[in-house]
């Protein structure tokens, strides 16, 4: 890796000592992979991204290097292929392995199970080949506070029963959890850390990288920015029905800065410790989807034009994390608020409409 000495967008953190090797980020240009590659950087972390680009754009290494001042290592290649994993491996000198190369749309997941199910573990079973083969003991993976499922109350912990869950998405990201909650008991030098995350929202505050959703958006916050730019007419509020104040639905929104930076503390706590453990990696706070629109509203002087519809099946009332033991453990907490991402995220969407398509 190289820094090319230009002025660029952080002072690196000198306190924290680098590890001898890198992180390797599987999948890590899309979204949440492409902020955690800042993060880490800042943090005195070398890092390695291998990615196929089936949902994230070859892009992004440019925007990195305008934030970070690096040229970060990557290798086009699919993660789930072990041969051309293994140049990976081979090439570097890896400390850690986060595990982001997943499709992640829960509506597609439902249509074409097999693709979900086939792609979502296999990539599991080829990173987990390769930590074998080349002896790196440490992962962390990017789960969902979908494991928890129809049956939880909110604020929902980490130790209530999780699976029961309504769609393929959740079932492979149920399954990658329990695959690596076997391996940790089997092999005792194992280090695995299973975040969990809320609803990720917001970007980089200089509007380089964000959110890019290959079609129309299913998640909230792309689609509002979308309505907001003109490239979308209207937003459809899914039930105003619900038992909540206002009667939609309720989420815990973390900024994906915030997200990325729980990375970073995992990786920390990977290196120095064994065995297996899960973290919530939310706000600890709900906000509707109407709160969310007139937070939108407000801070970035727009209008979201709206209609409430019928619910969305599969949505749930309320969903929000207690992020105690992220905080006690990791030393990790949300440190952006609803206005931030709304911010962000309007930021982001007026300088790249066509997202990184246009560039
Ligand atoms: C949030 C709220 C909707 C869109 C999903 C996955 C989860 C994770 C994140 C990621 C809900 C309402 C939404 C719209 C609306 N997966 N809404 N109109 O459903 O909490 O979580 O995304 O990769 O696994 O299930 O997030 O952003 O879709 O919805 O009214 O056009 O906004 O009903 O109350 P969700 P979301």
């Amino acid at each position: 890796m190289k820094n090319n000495g230009k002025e660029h967008m952080f002072e690196k953190n000198d306190e924290i000592k680098s590890p001898k090797g890198s992180i390797l980020l599987a999948g890590g240009a899309g979204y949440i992979g492409s902020h955690t590659a800042v993060e880490l950087l800042k943090s005195g972390y070398n890092v390695v991204i291998a990615d196929c680009h089936y949902n994230s754009s070859p892009v992004i290494y440019d925007r990195l290097k305008q934030i970070t001042g690096v040229d970060i290592v990557h290798y086009n290649i699919d993660v789930s292929v072990e041969e051309q994993l293994d140049r990976v491996f081979g090439e570097n000198e890896l400390a850690a392995v986060i595990h982001f190369a997943g499709h992640k749309a829960v509506g597609e997941s439902v249509r074409e199970p097999l693709n979900y199910y086939q792609n979502n573990l296999s990539t599991t079973f080829s990173l987990l080949r390769m930590m074998e083969r080349y002896q790196v003991p440490n992962i962390i993976f990017s789960s969902s506070a979908t494991v928890y499922g129809m049956e939880n109350r909110s604020p929902v912990r980490e130790d209530v029963k999780t699976g029961s869950c309504i769609n393929p998405y959740g079932w492979t990201k149920y399954m990658n959890e329990q695959i690596l909650r076997d391996l940790t008991r089997a092999n005792r030098r194992l280090s695995a850390v299973l975040l969990r995350y809320f609803n990720p929202a917001g970007a980089h505050e200089s509007g380089l990288i964000g959110e890019d959703p290959k079609d129309t958006p299913n998640n909230l916050m792309p689609y509002i920015s979308q309505v907001a730019s003109g490239r979308l007419k209207m937003l459809s509020i899914y039930g105003d029905d619900y038992d909540t104040p206002d009667g939609t639905g309720v989420r815990d929104y973390i900024h994906v800065v915030d997200l990325a930076k729980a990375h970073v503390k995992a990786v920390g706590y990977a290196l120095e410790h064994k065995g297996v453990e899960t973290f919530n990696i939310g706000t600890g706070t709900g906000y509707s989807v109407l709160e969310l629109v007139h937070a939108f509203e407000r801070v970035n002087h727009v209008r979201i034009p709206y209609r409430i519809t019928g619910r969305r099946s599969g949505d749930l009332a309320v969903c929000y994390a207690d992020s105690t033991k992220a905080q006690e453990i990791l030393g990790w907490r949300a440190q952006k608020n609803l206005e931030d991402m709304c911010r962000d995220a309007w930021n982001w969407q007026k300088k790249n409409p066509q997202g990184y398509r246009e560039a």
